[in-house]
Formats: structure tokens, sequence, C-alpha cells
């Protein structure tokens, strides 16, 4: 199969940012909030009616793709032959319902398993992050520099409260080693910050649509996007990814070898 990433992010952009004018829209209106996996797992009536549209523009251009919807509104896809679009209809739902910013919009295109477009649209802040190998990762329409390659010691670290809070896979250990952990619970926002070398690393449990589109801009700019063993993730499953500078991934993975 042929495709034109070009054209894949000119539709990805117009779509995630008429989804992204609604909601700040409706940013104030009575949300209906489910739970799904636990208690701080959200679901709310626009995350359902966000991946119904987005699902629904992908079809319709391409029909041939398959989809991974947070939200089940995509298909069952046992492999990754082919396009394949991962959407993530909102990114940081508990913030989203409670702080009304730090979420996002995220879609990551795959062709045969090679990221080539991801899409982040910081909802709140109005800043789409858009890139693939073509052509580099933008903000909006400026150009992103790939981040300086700098120490664990130099830089923040983004992390997940319940991998900080237990101390799982020696967090609070990389942690005691940088600039400070920050814990923005929106894996999208926090890809943004990494790409932007606000904050030199990142690691989280994720699923796939929570770190498609920012693997694929992260790569793109010579970042290191691993699982914790630092292998490469499987896009058909949930990891404990590591995203960070060059050095910082080496460092984080010593400490990691020193205390197994
Ligand atoms: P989500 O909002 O799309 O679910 C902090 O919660 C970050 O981790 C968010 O990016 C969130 O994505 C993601 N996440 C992944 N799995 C989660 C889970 N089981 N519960 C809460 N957040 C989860
Ligand atoms: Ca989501």
């Amino acid at each position: 199969m042929t495709v034109n990433s070009w054209q894949i992010a000119t539709k990805l952009k117009i779509w995630i940012q008429a989804a992204g004018q609604h909601l700040r829209q409706h940013l104030y209106d009575d949300l209906q909030v489910a739970t799904k996996s636990n208690r701080n797992d959200l679901v709310t009536n626009m995350d359902k009616a966000t991946e119904k549209l987005l699902v629904q523009e992908i079809r319709q251009a391409f029909p041939e793709a398959k989809i991974i919807g947070e939200e089940g509104f995509g298909d069952k896809v046992a492999d990754l032959s082919g396009l394949v679009f991962f959407v993530d209809p909102i990114d940081g739902t508990m913030n989203f319902v409670k702080e009304k910013e730090n979420f996002a919009i995220m879609i990551g295109a795959y062709l045969d398993g090679k990221g080539i477009v991801g899409v982040i649209l910081d909802v709140v802040r109005q800043k789409i992050f858009w890139g693939g190998p073509e052509f580099g990762v933008y903000c909006n329409d400026i150009q992103i520099k790939p981040p300086k390659n700098i120490d664990l010691a130099a830089g923040l670290l983004g992390v997940s409260g319940p991998l900080l809070r237990q101390n799982k896979y020696h967090v609070a250990d990389f942690v005691a080693q940088s600039s400070g952990a920050r814990i923005i619970g929106s894996a999208g926002v926090e890809f943004t910050k990494v790409i932007q070398g606000i904050e030199n690393g990142y690691i989280s449990h994720l699923m796939t649509w929570d770190f498609a589109a920012g693997k694929i801009m992260a790569e793109t700019l010579g970042l290191k996007v691993t699982n914790i063993d630092g292998d490469p993730l499987n896009m058909l499953s949930s990891e404990i990814v590591l995203i960070a500078t060059e050095r910082t991934h080496q460092q984080i993975m010593t400490i990691t070898r020193e205390h197994s």
C-alpha cells in the first residue's frame, strides 16, 4: 500500500482541530462521567462522541485502514499490516473533568507497523504538535528542533503518579537523580513537554493509543522511546513506556539494572 503522509497529516490536523474547538466550546457543560478499569480511569460522553466522530472521518477518507480507538468505536485489530490509526479522543480525561486543562486529542498513523504521522492537540493551550519521519515535527506552524541530549541530572522528569507513589521500576530513584518530578496526568501533554525539551524524560504505564502519536514525533526528533527493559514498544499491548533523551535513557537503564 502506498500512502501520502503529508495528506494524512493535513486531514488529521483539520479533524482534530475541529474536535478540539468543540471540546473548548463545551468545556463547562454537565458531563456524564463513568469509570472503567478503576475509579480514576474515567470516560465521559465527550470522549465517546469525539472518538465516534474521528473514527467516522478516518473511515470515510481511508476505507482500507484499520482503527484502534480507546472507546471501542474502532476495529478489532490483530496485526499491524497496512494503514493503522490509533485514536485517543481525550487523553487525560481526569484533567478534562476536574482541571479543565492538560488534556489532549491524539492520533497516530502507522503503515505496516512503522510510524508515519503523529498528531497531539493540547486542547486548551491551542497548540497542535504534528509530524513524522518524512517531514519533521511542528508546533502549530513552527518547526521543533531536536532537544539537546541532556543528562538525567540536568532536567525534569515527567512521571505517572501511581508509579512514583509505589516506587515501581525504581521510578523514585530516577527522580532523586533528576532536577525533579512533574505529574501532569496526560501522556499526550507529557510527550509535548519532552519533544520541546521542557522535560528530558517521561515514564508511565500506557495503552497503545496513549503513546502511538507521541512515539512517532519523539523518535523523529532523536529521542529514545522503549519499554522499561529498553526494548521496542509492542504496538498491540499496554507497556511501561520510557521516553527520554539518549543520555537520560541510558542513565535510567543503568539505575534499573543496578537495582535488579
Ligand atoms: P487517558 O486519560 O486517555 O485514560 C494519566 O492518567 C495518564 O495515563 C493519561 O494519559 C491516561 O490516559 C493514561 N492512562 C492509561 N491507562 C490508564 C488507567 N488505567 N487509568 C488512568 N489513566 C490511564
Ligand atoms: Ca483517553
